[in-house]
């Protein structure tokens, strides 16, 4: 039995669909009673801090997303052998090596945090450290493609590699089965590096329309990322992050094509995927 925590979350949906098209029986914490999981998976309903040492009854390998524990995250990682689980891949995020960057937010030391907790533990650990989802994309533009050709952001030149959700669900699946990932901290991005524009017209590209994407300042940025409801230290370093890569092209790993054996993603795989989300109507 597999436990996969942030289950109906960007990683955990692809997930859990993955390892049940496998056959393989999962369990899923979630607060939603009605969380729409494929057939078949058990589901634990609750705060997963509260439930979490009843659903790992039972428990050997466990998928851990710190966002569905927040504050309470490195402590139940740790907590986790106690209860019988011998594997653990957590979901980290790339910023947590970069431990003397010049805009290390606090993201990136709750990561690192949560990563030292786990490898103090006597579980085998895999650690699995994303750079930029591709699917941040959504909530601050899906809306404004829906109902125009323009898309209003910070910084049109700042740099990432984003990587499809998929990927990093296909990764999780090999280390979660097999172990053949285990005691390495992975660095997974998307296969090359774009600006801003290039993603906004990438995705134009995927719906058959020119999109064009227009400046806004840092501050006005940061306000709107705010409305999406990110807190906002988070919206504030995300910005300065954006800032400092303009001009410089993002850093990119072939961990995923290693790992998987078939070269990551595009982001124009992506934005197909999800090509629903920004067509109007
Ligand atoms: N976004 C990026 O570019 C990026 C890059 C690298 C690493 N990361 C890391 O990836 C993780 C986020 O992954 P994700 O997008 O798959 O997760 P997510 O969607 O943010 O959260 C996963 C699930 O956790 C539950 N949850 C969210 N907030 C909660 C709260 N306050 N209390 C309890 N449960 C909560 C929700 O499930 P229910 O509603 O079903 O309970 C949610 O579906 C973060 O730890 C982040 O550091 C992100």
């Amino acid at each position: 039995m597999i436990l996969v925590t942030g289950a109906t979350g960007t990683v955990g949906r692809p997930l859990v669909e993955l390892l049940r098209a496998e056959g393989v029986a999962v369990r899923a914490v979630t607060r939603n009673p009605r969380a729409g999981l494929p057939e078949g998976v058990e589901t634990v309903v609750g705060d997963p801090a509260e439930t979490f040492a009843s659903a790992l009854e039972g428990v050997t390998t466990l998928f851990f997303n710190p966002a569905a524990f927040g504050a309470a995250a490195a402590e139940a990682v740790a907590r986790a052998g106690d209860h019988g689980v011998r594997r653990v891949v957590l979901l980290s995020a790339l910023a947590a090596g970069n431990e003397t960057g010049r805009y290390l937010t606090d993201v990136a030391v709750r990561n690192r945090a949560i990563e030292d907790a786990l490898t103090a533990t006597g579980a085998e650990w895999t650690i699995l450290r994303p750079g930029a989802f591709a699917a941040n994309s959504l909530a601050p533009w899906s809306g404004q493609i829906r109902s125009g050709d323009v898309v209003r952001g910070a910084h049109p030149g700042a740099a990432s590699a984003p990587i499809h959700e998929r990927d990093i669900a296909a990764v999780a699946v090999r280390a979660l089965r097999t172990g053949d990932l285990a005691g390495g901290r992975h660095e997974l991005t998307g296969p090359r590096s774009l600006t801003q524009e290039e993603m906004v017209a990438a995705i134009g590209a995927v719906l058959g329309r020119k999109l064009r994407y227009e400046e806004i300042t840092a501050e006005r940025a940061r306000e709107v990322l705010v409305g999406h409801g990110l807190p906002e230290e988070h919206a504030g370093a995300l910005i300065a992050l954006q800032g400092a890569s303009v001009g410089r092209p993002a850093y990119v790993t072939e961990e995923v094509e290693r790992i998987l054996g078939r070269p990551a993603l595009t982001y124009e795989r992506w934005a197909a995927d999800h090509a629903g989300a920004f067509r109007a109507g």
